[in-house]
């Protein structure tokens, strides 16, 4: 695995070894995937303009919420994430142990949230989707507090499941029933097949002990009809005053709408249209996070995420004013090509690219990155 030198080299490599439908799922954004390239596209366009002579020693440091993460950067939330390798969940998660960084645990996550805040030992974040039903946003804000997790990150862009057309043209769409085109992905991929059978197809254990005992196709179906498809900023308040910890808004796009959640008491903000699986027409996730930092100033906490594919990309993301950024499919790409190996692979390239980028540009600390190395 120490020879893949890029998330792109992981990515090919997951192609090939992870069935078609599950490569499709992870890799794929929604209509006809323009804001999937937009994400790139538009990052790519950030130029940085270089200090000589600092003679700096980056410092990498990232200090949020009052906590110091060795690195700026962290996991995104990722639902159904052990299909894409059995185990990938706690496979990213012991990363964001060994290096220091968040990893966010989302609410369809295939691995128990206690499992990754234990796994990630005291980095772990949850991410909810909130419920029609109270009793389940109030459940598993106590369980994610009886875990240790204090960041709670609540997502808002998911009003409708996206229109993820890889997904339909895989038939990787509920109700589930495999075809022919299935056998024949799970037949190109025998070491996924074989791991998978070994370790069983992934449930939703955040949320299975709500619908008492069902099989698995009835649980994915209680999910998609438990998502709060009319959620209001009168949610968003009643779930900010629920909770003692630090709560960010997830899948904003607007400056009016980074105001209206931080006026309700949100501690900050995260830029992001959802890897480009949600609304095709968003804004590049880093386009908004420049119009976003420029109509709130300095202060408030906004991270970002959106096609990040390497530490240069994050220090692009840091110089035009986010604070933090999270990485969705690049762990997953290199669990998917190597399992423990690859999702480590991965987190080291991101951490040895960055600090990479940071001596390149003469900046010495995270903590300093301004818009003063963006190219103008
Ligand atoms: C396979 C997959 C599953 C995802 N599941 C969730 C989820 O459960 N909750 C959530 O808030 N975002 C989810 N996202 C979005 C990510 O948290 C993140 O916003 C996005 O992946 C960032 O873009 P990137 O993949 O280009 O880094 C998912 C993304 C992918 C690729």
């Amino acid at each position: 695995m120490s020879n893949a030198a890029s998330i792109g080299d992981l990515a090919k490599r997951a192609r090939w070894r992870i069935p078609g439908f599950a490569f499709g799922f992870l890799d794929g954004g929604s209509g006809e995937e323009d804001g999937l390239r937009r994400n790139r596209d538009r990052l790519e366009a950030v130029i940085l303009a270089p200090k000589a002579c600092t003679g700096a020693k980056p410092d990498t440091t990232a200090t949020l919420f009052g906590r110091d993460y060795r690195l700026p950067f962290g996991a995104a939330p990722v639902g159904m994430g052990n299909l894409l390798w059995p185990g990938a969940d706690l496979m990213v998660a012991r990363q964001a142990a060994r290096l220091g960084f968040p990893v966010v645990a989302s609410t369809v996550a295939t691995t128990a949230l206690e499992d990754i805040a234990k796994a990630a030992d005291g980095n772990a974040w949850f991410q909810l989707y909130v419920s029609r039903e109270e009793r389940i946003n109030r459940d598993l804000l106590a369980r994610a507090w009886a875990a240790g997790i204090r960041e709670l990150v609540v997502t808002v862009d998911v009003p409708v499941a996206g229109d993820r057309r890889r997904d339909l043209r895989n038939r990787f769409v509920l109700p589930f029933k495999p075809g022919a085109r299935f056998v024949a992905q799970l037949a190109m991929a025998p070491f996924w097949a074989l791991s998978t059978l070994k370790h069983g197809s992934p449930g939703f254990p955040n949320l299975a002990r709500y619908v008492g005992e069902v099989d698995g196709k009835t649980l994915a179906g209680f999910i998609s009809s438990q998502i709060k498809d009319d959620l209001t900023w009168d949610d968003l308040k009643s779930l900010r005053d629920q909770w003692q910890g630090r709560m960010l808004v997830k899948g904003i796009m607007t400056a009016s709408d980074a105001k209206t959640a931080l006026g309700l008491g949100a501690d900050g903000i995260w830029v992001s249209n959802h890897g480009g699986r949600q609304l095709d027409s968003a804004p590049a996730a880093i386009d908004s996070l420049s119009a976003i930092r420029a109509a709130l100033g300095p202060d408030p906490v906004v991270v970002m995420d959106g096609g990040i594919r390497s530490g240069e990309d994050v220090v692009r993301a840091g110089a035009t004013g986010a604070d933090f950024v999270f990485c969705g499919r690049a762990f997953y790409y290199g669990a998917a090509a190597a399992g423990e190996a690859g999702a480590a692979r991965a987190a080291d390239l991101l951490a040895a690219d960055l600090k990479r980028t940071l001596i390149q540009i003469g900046c010495p600390s995270w903590s300093v990155l301004d818009d003063g190395w963006l190219w103008r």
